[in-house]
């Protein structure tokens, strides 16, 4: 994957508002009441320095009131503000992490085939959930407390200068220092930050997967050597936590000792120059040393929390940044009908592999042909068939459909040329019907039953208490291996496409599962274009042409009575399947 360009946290931050910018208006209204009420909050402790001095020095009862009502009136317009920064702020939040949720997921979703190989499910949970909601407290909780709070330092260093020049100097040499800190706390935060994200990740996507085999494991008696796994996994959650809170105890001592130092030079300076100040400016002063430590306080908070939702949002970037794939719903002209297939000297090898799956491969396949493809396990079946689906492309070589090089098309393409029965049969949480249609309602429910008939469980499903609505069982364990592959096939057979590719199962095809394929097979051949991956070579047997491949290479080719009288590979292994069987 390439690294994405976003080099620093500014960078980050405005190219994600611009994902927000719809509802910058709502977080304005918000910001315009917080300000508000910051400037009313910072008025306060300046009314009470005049009631001292103006009010009590004289004695005058209706200076007393007068402030008193001042007073109160600040109280009654914080109030009204903090309301409507709340609901603004809070409904601003809502606005933007659905809108960013249904973004992401909608990007993750649209993902080529090939991606989904190499991270872990529980990665991409964490992405919907975790990586989104921090990206929520970011503008909702961070960057707005931030703003507050170095307004609420300007706010209150402005009035310390009104009301006293020499203290307001010494508070202002402090904030500096105070900054100098929190400089090097972020350095480390950042990196705790990045490692408690990780875990967290790691951690979800172990415990994920581990539950989705989980039956595989206890039958294996693995649970030692999982638990073994896991405890790794949660070593390194430990230890990046643990970093963590040594990061956060060593900076938050400082900053509340600073505080005690302030107090104290404020408190020695003003009986030192008693003169310029008097009862009512200490008063003051000290109510605003309060608020001004607050605020830097909170920033070094905040600022933890800052390193974890911008963490966040960089996990983000690189799935937000990703092109929008055209996601076709029609099928190109030049395109229909099917009229060739084509493998030119095609060479692939995965990714994580240096051995060659397929190794120059050079097959053509005309309209309507039954093709069947053999060769011992490893041999590059299912890859071929992944290449022609466009799953993945060809490290070498070329796949044409109709003279047509194939990697010029998206994937969304050719899903509608070609119906892909999996070597494994994934069946959903639902009813028959659902994992038939693939919750697609515009399936109608002839098409389904003509579907089930084709691949003979019409009269399978009939029986059930529910008939098609019978819940298939978590994992599809209402029904047999055998019976899981047929609705696979007949899944395939509902979207009606020109190629039809089938990938069989070697263990969950029984004889008489095998007959209904071979049955089924017959039913709709002539009509699709069929590529059938065999392990029982008897499904094969009428096919217009056998391929067998080892290696990734075409080792023989021919009718199945070619092969038979060529007394080589094919013939060898049709003969053990015979005595084995
Ligand atoms: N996702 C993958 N990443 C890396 N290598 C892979 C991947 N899938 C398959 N391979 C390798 O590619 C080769 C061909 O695998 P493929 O799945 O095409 O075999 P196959 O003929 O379908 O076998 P089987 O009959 O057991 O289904 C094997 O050597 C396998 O190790
Ligand atoms: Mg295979």
């Amino acid at each position: 994957m390439n690294k994405h360009n976003v080099r620093n946290d500014w960078a980050l931050f405005s190219y994600i508002t611009a994902y927000i910018k719809p509802y910058l208006g709502i977080l304005l209204i918000a910001t315009i009441a917080l300000a508000g009420n910051l400037i009313l909050l910072l008025f306060r402790p300046y009314l009470t320095k005049q009631v001292i001095d103006l009010g009590f020095a004289t004695n005058d009862i209706h200076v007393i009131e007068y402030y008193a009502v001042l007073y109160g009136l600040t109280i009654i317009g914080s109030v009204c503000f903090i309301f409507v920064e709340n609901y603004f702020l809070k409904s601003f939040g809502q606005k933007i992490i659905y809108n960013i949720r249904h973004i992401v997921f909608q990007k993750i979703l649209h993902k080529p085939h090939d991606e989904f190989y190499k991270l872990p499910i529980g990665n991409w949970v964490t992405r919907i959930t975790n990586d989104v909601e921090s990206l929520r407290t970011l503008y909702t909780d961070v960057l707005l407390n931030l703003a507050s709070s170095g307004l609420m330092i300007i706010g209150i260093l402005a009035f310390m200068y009104a009301i006293n020049v020499p203290l307001a100097i010494i508070m202002t040499i402090l904030v500096p220092i105070m900054g100098g800190i929190i400089w090097v706390y972020q350095k480390f935060s950042r990196k705790a930050f990045r490692q408690v994200r990780r875990s967290v990740a790691a951690s979800n996507s172990s415990i994920k997967e581990l539950l989705n085999y989980i039956v595989i494991v206890k039958s294996y008696g693995g649970e030692k050597a999982i638990e073994g796994r896991y405890e790794t996994v949660n070593k390194g959650f430990l230890e990046a936590g643990l970093f963590e809170v040594t990061t956060f105890s060593i900076f938050r001592p400082l900053v509340d000792g600073l505080f005690f130092v302030a107090l104290i030079v404020i408190f020695t300076t003003t009986n030192l120059i008693d003169s310029v100040a008097d009862a009512g400016t200490v008063f003051a002063f000290i109510q605003y040393m309060d608020r001004f430590f607050q605020p830097l306080k909170e920033i070094a908070d905040k600022y933890n929390s800052l390193q974890s939702s911008l963490a966040g949002a960089e996990r983000l970037v690189p799935l937000l940044e990703e092109k929008e794939r055209n996601m076709v719903d029609e099928v190109p002209k030049e395109l229909i009908p099917v009229e060739s297939i084509e493998f030119d000297h095609v060479w692939f090898s995965y990714e994580n592999n240096d051995t060659y799956a397929l190794q120059d491969f050079t097959l053509h396949i005309k309209s309507g042909d039954f093709t069947g493809i053999v060769g011992p396990s490893g041999s590059g079946k299912s890859t071929l068939l992944s290449l022609l689906m466009g799953i993945y492309k060809p490290t070498k070589g070329a796949i044409y459909i109709n003279g047509i090089d194939i990697a010029k098309y998206d994937s969304s393409v050719l899903r509608h040329l070609m119906g892909y029965v999996f070597q494994q049969a994934y069946l959903f949480k639902g009813s028959i019907k659902d994992n038939l249609t693939l919750f697609d309602t515009s399936i109608s429910h002839d098409e389904m039953v003509k579907a089930a008939k084709q691949v003979n469980l019409d009269t399978m499903i009939e029986q059930l208490p529910e008939g098609y609505n019978t819940p298939v069982g978590y994992l599809g364990s209402l029904l047999s291996d055998g019976q899981k592959q047929l609705l696979a096939f007949g899944r395939t057979l509902i979207r009606n496409t020109p190629i039809l590719l089938l990938d069989e199962a070697t263990a969950n095809v029984d004889s008489h599962t095998e007959k209904q394929i071979q049955a089924s097979i017959e039913n709709i051949r002539g009509s699709k274009t069929i590529v059938s991956i065999a392990h029982r070579l008897s499904t094969v047997q009428e096919a217009n042409e056998i391929v067998y491949i080892e290696y990734g290479k075409i080792i023989e080719k021919g009718s199945f009575k070619e092969l038979i009288e060529l007394k080589r590979a094919f013939y060898n292994l049709w003969i053990r399947q015979k005595s084995g069987s």
